[in-house]
């Protein structure tokens, strides 16, 4: 369906679960994570009942985030019951890799198209520094993991950091150099407790200059997916993947955006960056019927707000952190 600025609304984040089993300093503090308990959580048969009514409003894309979205029990149920909702064309996951080395097969075999690892370094150090767990080997089994099973496109996602993993912005490219793999580079967004924990995003125009230095220079290529995403992407000569660029803190991509989230609690987010959205959760256990469902999840995605305005200060933002909406 389109929004009441004419963007094409398709594609739909859905957080499975706010909780993780890693801490990163961006994401989440080491102490006191406020869980939500189980019955805030939405069940699976709800999750499916809104996935059904947004697919019959146009929705063809749907990615499970967190938290970590392997850590909630029956997941493989989930992807299951989802491949066979008619209208959903796509379903893929963002996940931080863990859990990968024994999931991997039951996924693909589940029916999951695709996988973004989140990454932020190859460094074991700088990898425990950031997750604070010492789990790096556990992810780049994982990624192995992907490729046997026979995950093709996947990506990886690195945060660079000023001063924590900036040598990893080439360590990493090198990965999509020699395999079929896309990296993709995201600014740190003022959200979580990023710049509490004292980090500071490295300049987007920094992490190609540096890329450009090391792999001569590039220009932007044409994704190969099948949905439009907010990375700009580009293929180093002599690479076998791309490098992605998400330019989060400019308005850039705001125009063009094609998603809707919903939370582990069930409030369907309009804007990333906005609180504003709709308590679905609240509905579905008011005992709502489909066609009113769908009238409200339709009322809803219409009005969408035009952009986000991280760069305004006094902006109210949204208290949600990143593991609850699932980025
Ligand atoms: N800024 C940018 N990206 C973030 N992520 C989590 N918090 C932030 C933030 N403050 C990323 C994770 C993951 C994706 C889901 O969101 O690294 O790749
Ligand atoms: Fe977990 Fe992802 Fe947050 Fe890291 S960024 S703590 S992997 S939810």
């Amino acid at each position: 369906m389109q929004d009441r600025y004419q963007r094409t609304i398709e594609y739909v984040r859905i957080s499975v679960t706010d909780r993780c089993n890693l801490r990163c300093r961006y994401c989440m503090p080491e102490q006191g994570v406020e869980k939500m308990c189980h019955a805030d959580i939405l069940r699976f048969d709800e999750i499916l009942r809104v996935i059904r009514a947004l697919s019959a409003l146009g929705v063809r894309k749907v990615r499970l985030t967190g938290g970590e979205p392997l850590v909630r029990k029956g997941i493989l149920d989930l992807i299951r019951e989802i491949r066979r909702i008619q209208g959903i064309e796509v379903i893929s996951l963002t996940t931080n890799g863990v859990l990968l080395p024994e999931m991997a097969a039951g996924l693909r075999a589940a029916g999951l198209d695709s996988v973004n690892v989140s990454l932020d370094s190859l460094d074991e150090e700088t990898f425990s520094f950031l997750t604070r767990r010492p789990l790096l080997s556990r992810v780049e089994e994982g990624l192995r993991a992907l490729e046997e099973a026979g995950f093709q496109d996947t990506k990886i996602n690195c945060v660079p950091l000023a001063g924590v993993n900036e040598a990893d912005v080439l360590k990493l490219a090198e990965l999509a150099r020699v395999k079929p793999l896309n990296v993709r580079y995201i600014e740190l967004m003022p959200v979580g407790c990023a710049y509490e924990a004292g980090l500071r995003g490295m300049p987007m125009a920094e992490v190609r200059r540096r890329l450009q230095e090391a792999f001569g220079a590039f220009s932007p290529v044409r994704p190969g997916v099948s949905l439009r995403g907010p990375a700009e992407y580009v293929q180093p000569a002599g690479f076998a993947g791309k490098l992605g660029f998400i330019d989060a803190m400019g308005h850039k991509f705001c125009q063009t955006c094609n998603r809707v989230r919903l939370t582990a609690g069930g409030f369907l987010k309009l804007c990333l960056h906005a609180g504003t959205g709709l308590d679905v959760r609240e509905l579905l256990r008011a005992g709502v019927d489909d066609r009113e469902l769908l009238a409200a999840l339709s009322h809803a995605v219409y009005n969408k707000p035009a952009e986000h305005h991280f760069l305004e200060p006094g902006e109210k933002q949204d208290s949600r952190y990143m593991y609850q909406v699932g980025g």
